[in-house]
């Protein structure tokens, strides 16, 4: 289902965890998190999180099996978010692109993603007990003011309905195991160091998405 938050969208579905091959996937990235739990060849000085990429090659580890019956999923869910944009006749394209993998006290920086269009997150493992999800920073240029703007007297907006998203600095997407959200790629995020035990691990895999004009000839 899409929502709106700071003008922008974004779309939330529950991916069937029957449907796919769930349980291999998270044996594969445990496996390769209990050989280096820091596996990070590019964010090591800002950020701390078992992440592939940059390091697909990298023979020391496995790669997780997507194309078994994921990559099929992540289109259905993909064509659903773009039937509900209108906009001349486009297709579009998208790559598993990584994984990330938290135990205890592993973050990662604030980033956007500006090599593509939009950003798929499926929260393949999830507790809502001890993780936080990915946290979105509200791009609207007032937001760094907003503990200054009339802070007494102004509104106490529910911070459990999205559409308020607009008057937080930032603003996490309530997030269940097994969700799939999909956001614009030039929304900047971070994840907040989560407190978990390191056998209740946060597994998410990474999709970026191209999307194409087709009506210019
Ligand atoms: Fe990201």
């Amino acid at each position: 289902m899409k929502a709106q938050f700071f003008g922008m969208p974004i779309w939330r579905e529950n991916v069937d965890s029957k449907s796919y091959n769930k349980k291999e996937i998270i044996d594969t990235i445990t496996r390769n998190y209990r050989k280096n739990r820091s596996r990070d060849s590019l964010w090591s000085t800002t950020s701390n999180v078992h992440h592939m990429y940059g390091d697909w090659d990298n023979t020391d580890y496995e790669s997780p099996d997507w194309d078994n019956s994921l990559v099929g999923l992540y289109r259905g869910v993909l064509q659903r978010f773009f039937d509900s944009i209108s906009a001349q006749k486009f297709n579009f394209d998208f790559e598993v692109a990584n994984y990330t993998c938290y135990g205890n006290s592993q973050y990662i920086q604030e980033h956007l993603h500006p090599k593509t269009d939009f950003v798929g997150i499926h929260y393949i493992r999830f507790d809502t007990e001890s993780h936080t999800p990915t946290r979105f920073v509200n791009p609207m240029s007032y937001a760094k003011y907003l503990e200054d703007i009339r802070s007494e007297t102004r509104l106490k907006y529910d911070d459990n309905d999205i559409s308020n998203a607009w008057m937080f600095p930032n603003w996490e997407p309530e997030i269940i195991e097994d969700d799939m959200i999909i956001h614009p790629a030039l929304l900047a995020h971070d994840v907040r160091p989560q407190i978990c035990n390191d056998d209740n691990l946060r597994i998410s895999s990474v999709i970026n998405i191209n999307a194409y004009n087709t009506s210019v000839e």
